[in-house]
């Protein structure tokens, strides 16, 4: 994986066919996708359940393009080496999830994959000042984790100032939460480079139908880099 800040559009597949994963996975990256988001949620973090390793390494065959895995549980460390072996490329932790962050994305790397962390619409960008040197992405989430569909929160401010902190590191800003092609603009011209949509791709569409998410993904990539500074 090569850094970039090219806008990269990725994909939540919690807007997927739940009974459909590879085909929905193929189809999207036929479509343009850059990477494939997944949800991860341990209902105890998060109000709601979704997959655990085996899950995860189910999809990976069929995920040609880069696996960003957001674990939206707690604690973290007792798993990181699962998600390593599923075959994530990313990992991301939310830096609310525990008081050893430092050392959960020095063990993410350990592992063998790139370590993101995660902030909540109400956790500040200075709450990761102290990690971005043993970051490869941070996630700001603008909606509040566990479901898709969710309204925009705006973050524009915590964007801007994570992009400032984050200088010349070679750190991805990834918006996470209710982006589409009226919120990318907003997030792309603060500084952000990888856009999570979820239902913004996948609605209207399906493995039958597949252009559609190929218009969708055109749509917000479009809108965000018409406007990334
Ligand atoms: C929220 C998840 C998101 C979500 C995005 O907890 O982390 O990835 O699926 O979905 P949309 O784009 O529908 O807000
Ligand atoms: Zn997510």
């Amino acid at each position: 994986m090569s850094f970039d800040r090219s806008i990269k559009i990725a994909p939540s597949i919690l807007s997927a066919d739940f009974a459909n994963f590879g085909q929905e996975i193929q189809a999207i990256e036929a479509q343009g996708a850059d990477w494939v988001h997944v949800d991860v949620m341990d209902g105890h973090f998060v109000p709601n359940l979704t997959f655990g390793p085996p899950a995860v390494k189910a999809f990976r065959p069929h995920v040609k393009t880069v696996m960003d895995v957001h674990l939206m549980i707690t604690p973290v460390d007792p798993y990181i080496q699962a998600y390593a072996d599923a075959g994530a490329d990313i990992l991301t932790a939310h830096v609310e999830a525990g008081p050893h962050s430092h050392r959960t994305l020095q063990a993410i790397r350990a592992a063998g994959m790139k370590a993101g962390i995660a902030l909540n619409p109400g956790t500040p960008a200075e709450a990761v000042e102290h990690l971005l040197d043993l970051a490869d992405l941070v996630c700001v989430m603008t909606v509040n984790p566990g479901f898709g569909g969710q309204k925009f929160i705006d973050m524009t401010s915590k964007v801007q100032r994570l992009r400032q902190m984050i200088g010349d590191r070679a750190v991805h800003i990834e918006i996470d939460g209710g982006v589409d092609p009226k919120t990318a603009p907003l997030v792309a011209a603060a500084g952000a480079d990888v856009l999570v949509a979820g239902s913004a791709v996948f609605k209207g569409g399906s493995v039958s139908n597949p252009s559609v998410y190929g218009d969708n993904i055109r749509a917000v990539r479009s809108a965000a880099e018409a406007a990334q500074s």
